[in-house]
């Protein structure tokens, strides 16, 4: 036996899996909605509502509770750090997001940052002291959902997207970041560049249907696809819809709609090979009313691919396609992006830590590509960073109140996560 694998056997230690998901749980039940599609409960939690506010209080407590030092950057991004032995080395880092769509279950992102919190309540227990400190943070808006561009917290925290660029971005209704941070409480004072942890580890949920299908217990990230997200305005000419004929109009919802079928077409013909995905998330159209040709519509487009080069080669195509329906349809369409982001591959040697540990507990695991967006990967831009993916029920469904994965899924995410951080935290060097 290795000298690590017999220092692992004789202190192993593990989490307390009922209250991991008493904690998820409660924290499910701030700004839990009752979803009318589904009957279910779901929770809407909006990054900086009133709701996000609520949720931040709830975990800031759970924090200081635990003896941990809170600090709030500017950018509302919440860091509670345990001090180490040598208390200078840089920390090892635990996190992810408390926000959440509009129509979301209880795991994704929580799981990252209670989990991180069930990690250093179950070494206080221990009394075990790492070598570095160990952080867990929670970052601002990771879903984009309020805001429009995703991980915008850690974003901002890596130096991707300058503070005065985010704390202008506006909501639909036209508030803003920087009031709305104000607004709850959370537009703190601490700097915003992070300063490079040792690394930084994060377990989420996998939000797919691959790890279940598979009966695999752990995912091991390699990285996250590339994304990219366009608002479009398509502006056209309302007109009466029983005496206007066909031929006279300019119809920016038959623009929309011939969009999403294009979308649709590029998926289907394999052009991208067997990995794009391609969504219309938001269509709205004005003024909406059932007798009137619309003369503004508003669309979302979220485009995905593995590899950044064959998503570039993607939405090439797709803004080809945006001049030629507008020309034909006679309508105009501008297009905003949002939010975007190359693959990121994750770094190899926490990968292997993760695959190490998940074997040592007797968890089976598989390497899996993330096809959801993380704070992880905008962190990995300054420091070692991988993730730990739990299998979810129901097909991996996510953003959705049937999001679903159960006590022993979660606590063998969190577990490894234990495992990593301990290994990492007693990492020589500076
Ligand atoms: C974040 O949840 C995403 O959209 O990938
Ligand atoms: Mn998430
Ligand atoms: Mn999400």
């Amino acid at each position: 036996m290795s000298g690590y694998d017999h220092r692992m056997a004789v202190t192993r230690l593990s989490i307390d899996a009922d209250r991991l998901y008493a904690s998820l749980d409660a924290l499910g039940r701030i700004g839990a909605y009752q979803d009318e599609l589904s009957g279910l409960t779901g929770v809407r939690r909006l990054a900086l509502t009133t709701e996000d506010g609520a949720g931040r209080r709830h975990v800031v407590e759970a924090m200081s509770a635990l003896g941990l030092a809170v600090t709030v950057d500017r950018i509302g991004n919440v860091y509670a750090r345990r001090r180490g032995r040598e208390d200078g080395a840089r920390p090892v880092m635990m996190g992810s997001h408390i926000d959440s769509v509009a129509t979301a279950g209880r795991f994704d992102g929580c799981l990252g940052v209670l989990g991180g919190l069930e990690v250093v309540r179950t070494l206080e227990e221990a009394r075990r002291v790492t070598r570095r400190p160990i952080i867990v943070a929670f970052f601002t808006e990771e879903e984009g959902a309020r805001f429009s561009t995703d991980m915008l917290g850690s974003a901002v925290a890596a130096g991707r997207i300058p503070l005065e660029r985010a704390w202008a971005l506006a909501d639909r209704s036209g508030r803003k970041v920087k009031d709305e941070l104000e607004a709850i409480g959370f537009l703190g004072s601490a700097p915003v560049e992070l300063a490079p942890p040792h690394a930084y580890v994060e377990c989420h949920i996998e939000q797919g249907p691959m790890l279940r299908a598979a009966n695999v217990d752990i995912g091991v990230v390699t990285g996250v696809q590339a994304i990219c997200w366009h608002e479009l305005v398509i502006t056209g000419k309302s007109a009466h819809a029983g005496t206007t004929p066909m031929s006279l109009r300019a119809d920016p919802g038959v623009a929309a709609a011939r969009i999403q079928v294009g979308l649709r077409e590029m998926v289907a013909s394999r052009r991208f090979g067997g990995d794009l995905r391609a969504t219309m998330g938001v269509t709205q159209l004005m003024p909406g009313l059932v007798n009137v040709v619309p003369n503004r519509a508003l669309a979302t487009v979220d485009v995905r691919h593995p590899e950044d080069a064959v998503l570039k080669h993607a939405l090439a195509e797709l803004e080809a396609l945006y001049e030629q329906v507008a020309r034909e349809e006679r309508v105009t369409l501008q297009h905003k992006v949002t939010a975007r982001t190359p693959d990121i591959a994750f770094a190899p040697q926490v990968q292997a830590m993760v695959a190490r540990h998940a074997a040592s507990r007797g968890l089976s695991h598989q390497r899996i590509v993330s096809g959801a967006g993380h704070d992880c990967q905008e962190i990995a831009a300054i420091c070692p960073a991988g993730m730990v993916f739990v299998p979810g029920e129901h097909d991996g469904i996510s953003h959705n109140p049937r999001e679903f994965s159960s006590r022993e899924q979660c606590a063998n995410g969190v577990n490894v996560l234990l495992d990593v951080v301990l290994e990492l935290a007693e990492d020589e060097g500076p």
